[in-house]
């Protein structure tokens, strides 16, 4: 039987979107700087942890064989490199007594930072059960509304989602992310969010992974006109400028490397989450290789930080910038 988390990897890899809008953003640099490489802190905050980087391995996969040597190569590397690693949803683990695909990293890898993800669908009973297996630090809770529809065997019931998140967050002892797959979330979400409790929200926004694509090769008649559905990243992260200091914002979707890293957290994010960036490197590389790519990503980023003469991710935040393109006209309307 064909497995649907191994469609999601297959697909993932095939698509490119052909505009990121992080390519609109131009980080005005400065000439005579104040720090050291040295004295530059990447250290961040959020979800009540301390992280020692600003960026980290965002959900990807699990439950099926394929996903759990992904899952296990994805580990290491964030056990070798002191990133956070996000697991796929748990949901597959759920269905299935006898996998082993999530619970293994954490088996391979005691002292791993370790958070894990479930869908809004799901009764929080669900989210009990993940967080009893794996012990995580947080909870990623995501919507991926486009997602169920597009898919053939998707939801087709939604009005339980609001009370189901409301749920989560008056049952669930550990910190909730409220999380998109890369269609964005805005204003409305957010707000919608907070009333509901939520205090930390992984905007994931359009630029990488499409899971519009990835559902429509999944079809028969495919819906390919709603391949590119929701906001980009840095739109939201433009849109959400206000609440940076309301609520935890987290940036993820189209993050490519460390200037689009940099990008997201002078536009307020407090961290940046990876997914098919790094599940590219996982395909191509061994895990040795992994680990130099990512630590030159830790010392790159200290680079741009040095030539924005920010010391820390609270000080990239002073940072001037223009905007162009598609972005420009987005940021300038109002909705
Ligand atoms: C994902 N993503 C995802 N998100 C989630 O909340 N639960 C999940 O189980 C998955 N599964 C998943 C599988 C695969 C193969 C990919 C590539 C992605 C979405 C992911 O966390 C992220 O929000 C989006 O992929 C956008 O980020 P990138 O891929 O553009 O960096």
């Amino acid at each position: 039987m064909k497995n649907r988390k191994d469609d999601h990897i297959k697909y993932a890899l095939e698509h490119e979107s052909d505009y990121n809008s992080f390519d609109d953003v131009e980080l005005i640099h400065s000439s005579i700087p104040k720090y050291n490489l040295d004295e530059i802190d990447l250290s961040t905050h959020f979800a009540s942890h301390d992280f020692e980087f600003p960026f980290f391995i965002n959900a990807i996969t699990g439950g099926s064989e394929n996903a759990k040597k992904i899952n296990q190569k994805l580990a290491k590397v964030a056990n070798e490199c002191n990133l956070l690693f996000v697991t796929g949803s748990y949901s597959a683990a759920l269905k299935n007594s006898d996998d082993d695909s999530f619970n293994i990293v954490k088996k391979e890898n005691p002292d791993l930072q370790l958070a894990t993800n479930i869908g809004i669908d799901k009764n929080y009973t669900a989210g009990i059960a993940a967080i009893k297996a794996l012990n995580p630090l947080f909870l990623q809770v995501h919507v991926n509304l486009m997602q169920e529809l597009i898919m053939p065997e998707g939801s087709r019931n939604f009005n339980e989602w609001e009370n189901n998140l409301k749920e989560f967050v008056q049952n669930i002892e550990i910190p909730i992310i409220l999380k998109e797959v890369g269609f964005g979330m805005t204003e409305n979400t957010i707000k919608q969010g907070i009333k509901l409790g939520i205090k930390t929200f992984d905007i994931s926004g359009r630029g990488g992974t499409s899971f519009a694509f990835i559902e429509n090769m999944r079809r028969e008649n495919s819906l390919d006109y709603l391949n590119n559905w929701g906001q980009t990243t840095v739109s939201c992260l433009l849109n959400l400028k206000d609440y940076t200091d309301k609520v935890e914002i987290i940036a993820s979707g189209g993050v490519r490397n460390p200037l689009d890293m940099i990008k997201c957290l002078v536009l307020g994010a407090k961290a940046v989450g990876l997914s098919r960036t790094i599940l590219e490197l996982v395909v191509k590389y061994d895990v040795e290789s992994i680990i130099k790519i990512v630590e030159n990503w830790k010392t790159e980023c200290k680079m741009i930080m040095c030539a924005l003469n920010a010391k820390n991710i609270k000080e990239l935040q002073n940072t001037k910038y223009v905007l162009y393109g598609k972005t420009l006209e987005f940021s300038m309307q109002k909705f």
